[in-house]
């Protein structure tokens, strides 16, 4: 069902990390280097394995505990990111991001425990594992 949601997020992630790398690797001034990989990590990797587990092992599933994974994954990772950008970009300091990164983290983990319950949940999965032994 979102799928296509997470796999177009992702590839704006790649987009705009893909340019952050240029932009150190052009002005030799790597100091960007955390917010560009978990751009490319957080932002673009793990949306686009998200988009994979939906595409390939819960093409049904949908509803409140899907949307909330999205949103909370989704929400999480910008602010996130967001973050670490004011961080390393010296706009603001760690006493006044520092709990905002923490906060978004925990929602991050918890976006990843919630796509575990989905998918010890879901049917097909253990149906395709049935196939398999
Ligand atoms: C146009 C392509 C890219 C450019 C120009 C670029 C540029 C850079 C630069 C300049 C650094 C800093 C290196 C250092 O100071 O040690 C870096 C680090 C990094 N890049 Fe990229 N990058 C590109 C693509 C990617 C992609 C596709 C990924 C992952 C999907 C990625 C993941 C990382 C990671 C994880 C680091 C941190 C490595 C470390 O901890 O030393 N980059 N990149
Ligand atoms: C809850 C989410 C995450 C948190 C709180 C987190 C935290 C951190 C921290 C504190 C560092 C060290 C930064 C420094 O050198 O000062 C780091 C580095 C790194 N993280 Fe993460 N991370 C998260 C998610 C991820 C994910 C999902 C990936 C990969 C799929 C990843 C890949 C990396 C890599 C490759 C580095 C080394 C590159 C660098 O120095 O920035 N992280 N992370």
């Amino acid at each position: 069902m979102l799928d296509r949601q997470y796999l177009v997020i992702s590839l704006f992630y790649a987009v705009a990390g893909l340019l952050m790398g240029i932009y150190m690797a052009a002005a030799k001034n790597h100091s960007l280097l955390v917010v560009h990989a978990h751009m490319m990590l957080l932002g673009f990797v793990v949306s686009f394995i998200y988009a994979v587990i939906y595409k390939t092992w819960l093409p049904r599933t949908s509803g409140s505990l899907a949307i909330t994974q999205f949103c909370l994954h989704q929400v999480s990772a910008l602010v996130m990111i967001s973050g670490l950008f004011m961080l390393y970009a010296q706009i603001m300091p760690e006493p006044i991001v520092g709990p905002v990164l923490g906060v978004s983290s925990i929602g991050v983990l918890l976006g990843m425990l919630l796509m575990v319950v989905m998918v010890l949940k879901e049917k097909s999965v253990r149906a395709a594992d049935y196939i398999v032994s």
